[in-house]
């Protein structure tokens, strides 16, 4: 079963309880939260505050997207505040495995993000011990943009090695999916879809996610 992560930077800040519930209420599978910090990608967004605000108004796991300098320093407060998953980008960690570690450490799962730039290989070291892979299909930074189709290679790579070392991560996307791209990602092996616009631009999110399924399956 494909499990679907609204990201909520679509989302309507004024009423972000409410629109957290509505996603909830329509079958979303995790809370995506994108964690930005102007340095890392071009854009502010929010941090641990908001994190710690959402965590009692859903049942929902919290996957926390740090596209953020030095996440080292910021881990154990998201920790604290409530993430579920963690993911860090591959090209903001210098010490890959210590920053995994620390993750751990505070029993949150932990997940590595990797650019559309770069290449599986630079995180082949990490695949037997994390719970996730992030394959960005858009450069990271803001919703709307659209979806770079080159990636769909590593995200079928990702799948082959895993299945041929029985690795437990699961393969989430993120950027652009939508009911066009979406079979891409799955077909390709992908088992978490992050999306923004084509959930919260709609009026009606519960719909929204049903068509994405729905192109899943055609
Ligand atoms: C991009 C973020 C994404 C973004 C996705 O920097 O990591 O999670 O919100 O938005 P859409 O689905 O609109 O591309
Ligand atoms: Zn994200």
């Amino acid at each position: 079963m494909i499990k679907i992560a609204p990201s909520i930077l679509s989302a309507d800040f004024a009423k972000l309880g409410e629109e957290i519930t509505e996603v909830e209420k329509g079958g979303a599978d995790y809370i995506h939260v994108d964690v930005m910090d102007g340095r890392f990608v071009p854009n502010i967004t929010i941090g641990p505050l908001i994190v710690e605000a959402i965590r009692p108004i859903t049942n929902l796991p919290l996957d926390v997207h740090l596209m953020i300098e030095q996440p080292d320093n910021y881990i154990p407060e998201f920790a604290r505040a409530g993430a579920s998953i963690i993911t860090v980008h591959q090209e903001a960690c210098p010490h890959l495995h210590r920053t995994i570690q620390l993750i751990k450490s505070h029993g949150v799962k932990a997940g590595v993000v990797i650019n559309p730039a770069t290449p599986v290989e630079m995180i082949k070291e990490t695949l037997s011990y994390i719970d996730l892979v992030l394959v960005m299909t858009v450069n990271p930074g803001f919703g709307g943009q659209s979806f770079i189709k080159e990636t769909i290679p590593k995200i079928a790579q990702l799948h082959e090695l895993r299945q041929k070392h029985h690795y437990p991560f699961e393969i989430e996307v993120d950027g652009g999916v939508n009911v066009e791209t979406a079979k891409l990602c799955t077909d390709a092996g992908a088992d978490i879809l992050v999306a923004g616009s084509a959930v919260f631009n709609q009026e009606n999110r519960q719909m929204a996610m049903e068509a994405i399924r729905r192109a899943i399956h055609n």
